[in-house]
Parts: structure tokens; sequence; C-alpha cells
């Protein structure tokens, strides 16, 4: 590894959420790091470099690689040219798999920021294994999904004991507004629940369980909560299922672990006014000419302005219990939770794999498995707050006598 041109490549500069990752590096990368912008065209990438040199003069120095998804031998030229490859090329259903397969054929680290679950099962049965062998660390779902929740998650339970079963509730907040690339990839993944239903089962029944242990994800119900001060609605995103994924491997999470994932809303309207326009974008969805009429909302390469990015923020509140005892904690940032705060979780995560002394781990893995304390420490550096707003006594309250 350590012959490798590149300690991190970034492909995908060119777009949206690329340019602002690829921002944030510019800023926040340390002087060491050997990194370089990839995307298919050369044109595009030379003017983000000279962007990015307006801010950091030694980014005029920066490397230009040019691949494009559809000549795989390019994508497998980034692979073994870095330590670690980020991807912002997405829909990942449409472009995502040649560049996780160089990625684990090259023993490459890989971080993306996909919230599709057909591609993270699809991507898990055909290379988690290779990787395994290779040596390269798949991390999907290195922004605002999943790692509010994935972090989140692994910073509560780690203030309650181990040897109990724990309950976790979330409840996500937000404020901001979508890309092209994110209104395409969400639109796609609606248009194919039966194939993504079909993939996550063909998964279940391949991956190994915990011993001794159980990990599972409930459905809530849609209720006010006393800890959310908000409504809530049980939210099917990608989220619960990394969160599963990383009580399986982790002991931390108890001998019985169960998550439930909701979205909060203070006014009930907004929360009843919400589940119904999903609804219906998700019905709308299912036909493919309504698919790509909605598509034309925004297009790829388009995303929220400045000041639009400027007022978002996001606050994820956990409730925690482990017999009787109860914690409760937060994860919040004051930027647009899509786009800006994503791009420096992205980024953060890569830094993180490249530099940081981290646990021996291989194949697809999370961000709680592959970099937990590591990445909170960092990202907490950056300004993303984690923290514990009501603590469990230190010890169970005794019994009141008779
Ligand atoms: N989960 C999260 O938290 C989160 C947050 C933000 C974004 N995302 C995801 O990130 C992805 C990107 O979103 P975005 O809005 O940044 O999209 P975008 O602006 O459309 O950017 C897409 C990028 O892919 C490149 N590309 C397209 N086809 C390619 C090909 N054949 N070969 C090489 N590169 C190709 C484009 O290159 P050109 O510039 O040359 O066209 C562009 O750089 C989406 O899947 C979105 O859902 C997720």
């Amino acid at each position: 590894m350590a012959d490798r041109r590149f300690d991190i490549v970034l492909f995908g500069a060119t777009g949206f959420t690329g340019q602002l990752t690829a921002e944030y590096l510019a800023r926040n990368a340390p002087g060491q790091a050997r990194w370089a912008l990839a995307g298919r065209n050369r044109a595009k990438l030379e003017a983000v470099r000279d962007r990015l040199a307006s801010i950091n003069p030694a980014c005029a120095r920066l490397e230009l690689l040019t691949a494009d998804v559809t000549a795989p031998h390019t994508l497998t030229g980034i692979a073994e040219s870095a330590r670690v490859v980020i991807t912002t090329v997405g829909p990942y259903l449409t472009y995502g798999e040649p560049l996780v397969a160089a990625c684990a054929a090259a023993g490459t680290d890989y971080v993306d920021l996909t919230g599709e679950p057909e591609f993270v099962d699809t991507m898990y049965l055909r290379y988690h294994e290779q990787a395994k062998k290779s040596g390269a660390r798949l991390v999907h779902a290195c922004g605002f999904d999943s790692i509010p929740y994935d972090l989140g998650v692994y910073f509560t339970v780690r203030q309650l004991p181990d040897d109990q079963p724990i309950h976790v509730d979330g409840f996500i907040r937000a404020g901001g507004a979508p890309s092209g690339g994110t209104v395409a990839s969400a639109l796609g993944a609606m248009g194919r629940l039966r194939q993504a239903q079909a993939v996550a089962r063909a998964r279940r029944r391949a991956e190994e369980k915990p011993r001794d242990r159980t990990v599972r994800v409930v459905a809530g119900k849609p209720h006010r909560n006393s800890v959310a001060q908000a409504w809530v609605l049980p939210m099917p995103t990608i989220d619960p299922q990394i969160v599963a994924r990383s009580a399986a491997v982790l002991e931390q999470y108890g001998p019985r672990f169960t998550y439930s994932h909701y979205a909060a809303f203070r006014r009930l309207p907004v929360a009843v006014g919400t589940a119904a326009g999903t609804a219906l974008v998700a019905a709308v969805a299912q036909i493919p000419q309504a698919r790509k009429l909605l598509g034309k909302l925004r297009e790829p390469g388009d995303g929220p302005d400045p000041d639009t990015r400027a007022r978002g923020w996001f606050t994820a509140r956990f409730h925690g219990v482990a017999n009787g005892r109860s914690v409760i904690t937060e994860v919040s940032g004051d930027r647009d939770p899509g786009y800006e705060e994503t791009a420096k979780m992205l980024s953060e995560s890569a830094l993180c794999l490249a530099f940081d002394d981290l646990p021996p781990t291989a194949g697809q893995v999370t961000t709680a498995v592959a970099m937990g304390d590591a990445l909170i420490e960092r990202l907490r550096k950056a300004g993303i707050s984690f923290t514990v707003l009501e603590k469990p006594p230190a010890h169970p309250p005794s019994r009141p006598r008779r």
C-alpha cells in the first residue's frame, strides 16, 4: 500500500457533491496527504482544480485522472493508484459497481455516499468475500446516509452496560434541499422496491448471523414522543439496516439489540403532509414515464445554492434503554446535512481510513465497525457534535425499602 501513488483519489470530483468534497479536502486535508481528482471530463476537472487553487494554492499541483464507468480498465487504474478511493458518482445502482469491483480486486479502501439498499446488498453478495481476501475495506453510506445514525447509535450504546439487552430509538430532524443526483438516486431506488427486497433476502441467506446474540430492526409506529419532543414516523431508509450490521459485529451492542428509526416533526400537520407526500412520490415512481418527469425537477450537477446550504441543519437524537437504565444522546450539525455536512463526513471517513490507527477489518464494513471512535473524534473536531443529553445513573437505583 505504501507504494501507491496517492493516499486518496476523489472520483466524481466534477459533480455537485464531488466539488463540495474536493473543497473540503482542499481546506482540511493534511499537508502531507497525496490526493488527486478523478472524473470523466478533463476540462471540467481542470476547472475544479483552478477553483481549489484559489482556496489553497498547493491544489494547483493536484494530479487529474480521467476515468469513465463505461471503461472499467480506467477504474482499475484508479483503484491501483490509491490507498483510498472516494466516489460521488451516482446513482450508484447505475454507475457504482465497476469501481467497487476494481477496489475489491486491488485491495483498495473504498467510501461512497449511497443510500440505495439494493446496491449495498448486491455489492455484499458479489464483492464481500473477495474484499476480505484482498484486504479492501468497502464502506458504503459515508454521508448523511448513514453516519449520524450508525455512529450515533454506536456512541449511545457505549454509554450503557454491554451485558444487558439494549433498545435504541433514533429520531431525525433536518432542514435542507436535494441535489439532482439525490433525486435521481431516490427515484431509481423507489422504482425497484421488489428487486431490492429480493436482493435483501439473498443477502440474509448468505450472511453469517452473530453467535449467541440477536440483533433486530423494529419498525415502530407513528406517535408523539417525549424524548424527541415531536411527532415521529417510522423511516424505512437504509440507515436502520446499517445500524443493525454494526450491532451484529460489535459486542458493545449487548446480547439482544433492537433499533427503531424515525423521522421527527415538531408539528403534526407537517408530519402528516410529509408522510402523504412521500407515499404519493413512491406510488408515482412505480411508473417509468412519471419517474422521468419527476427526475427533471433537478438535473444532474444541480443542487442547493450556498445560501440555502447555509440555512441547513440536522439533529439526530437517540434514546437508549438497557434494563431500566436509559440515556439520551444527540448528534447534530449546523450546515446543510445532505451536502456540506455530507462532504465533511465523506472526506473525514477517507482521511480516517488513510491515516488513523484502526482495528483490522476487511470486506463490506460499516463506519462504526471500520472506524468507530476515530471517526467520531474527527467529526467532532470538524464541528459535528456528539453529546450526551441525559446520562444513566452510575449504578442502577436501589429498590426503596419497605
Ligand atoms: N446519502 C447521502 O447522504 C448523499 C448526499 C449527497 C449525495 N448523495 C449521492 O451522491 C451521488 C451524487 O450526487 P450529486 O448530486 O453530486 O450528483 P451529480 O452532481 O449528478 O454528480 C454525478 C457525478 O458522476 C459523474 N458521472 C456520471 N456518469 C459518469 C461516468 N459514466 N463515468 C464517470 N463519471 C460519471 C458526473 O460527471 P460529469 O460532471 O462529467 O457529468 C459527476 O461528477 C448520488 O447518488 C446521490 O444520491 C448521497
